[in-house]
């Protein structure tokens, strides 16, 4: 039916054409946890060698959280909003006295770590264990806006529970992680925000937006 038929499409899309990124590479939840948190304020291309460089002085967790202020400062330095370093500190902390030091697999455990809300908690869930939980950002809700015509204001802070329970439907319970880096690919490679051309699109006979010549329409983002 529509659904599976919508999956099977985008994953196979995702197969042919994902981005060949690090953190792919590794279904470590500590390293993918890293370049989460690297990517929410900054471009992937930037990303890169940070990243790198971040899990090569600071393989494990412990050693994330033995770091000095001054190593944890220089790895970040040009990244900014350097708070996003001390708060995995500090997480990385709570791993090792909650935790023995294993990252947590409960997607509530993840949710306490300091610095994880339900973006990241469900963006390392769902790739790094293949748990069915949402991981919806800015890029996610404009490409659900487009799909299937939602006229919720994606600036408004209660909006992204709605997304997320339509993703909840929506995810591949056999590839969630997958699934949740298929909709960041498409909506950074092809469901951009300027010089969007629908018809492109792996997924266009599924988009609503595309079908009814609504897509200018989307995503409502009202101006605060
Ligand atoms: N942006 C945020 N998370 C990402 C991921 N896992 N892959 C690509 N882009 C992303």
């Amino acid at each position: 039916e529509k659904i599976r038929d919508f999956r099977a499409t985008l994953l196979q899309w995702y197969d042919e054409n994902k981005r060949d990124l690090p953190w792919r590479s590794t279904s470590d939840p500590y390293y993918i946890w890293v370049s989460e948190i690297m990517l929410q304020q900054t471009q992937v291309d930037t990303v890169i060698p940070y990243y790198k460089r971040f899990i090569e002085t600071l393989p494990t967790i412990e050693d994330l959280a033995k770091a000095s202020e001054e190593t944890l400062l220089k790895l970040w330095e040009g990244l900014g909003y350097y708070s996003r370093v001390r708060n995995m500190n500090v997480a990385a902390n709570q791993i090792l006295e909650k935790h023995e030091g294993k990252f947590p697999t409960a997607h509530k455990d993840v949710l306490n770590l300091k610095g994880i809300g339900p973006y990241t908690a469900g963006a390392v869930t769902s790739i790094a264990f293949n748990q069915p939980q949402p991981a919806v950002d800015g890029n996610v809700m404009r490409v659900l806006s487009r799909l299937f015509e939602i006229d919720l204001d994606i600036s408004k802070a209660s909006t992204r529970k709605v997304f997320e329970e339509m993703i909840r439907r929506l995810i591949d319970p056999d590839r969630p992680g997958d699934f949740n880096q298929a909709l960041m690919d498409l909506g950074a490679t092809i469901c951009t925000p300027k010089n969007y051309s629908p018809e492109n699109s792996p997924v266009k006979e599924f988009n609503a937006s595309y079908l009814n010549e609504s897509w200018e329409k989307y995503p409502v983002k009202k101006k605060k």
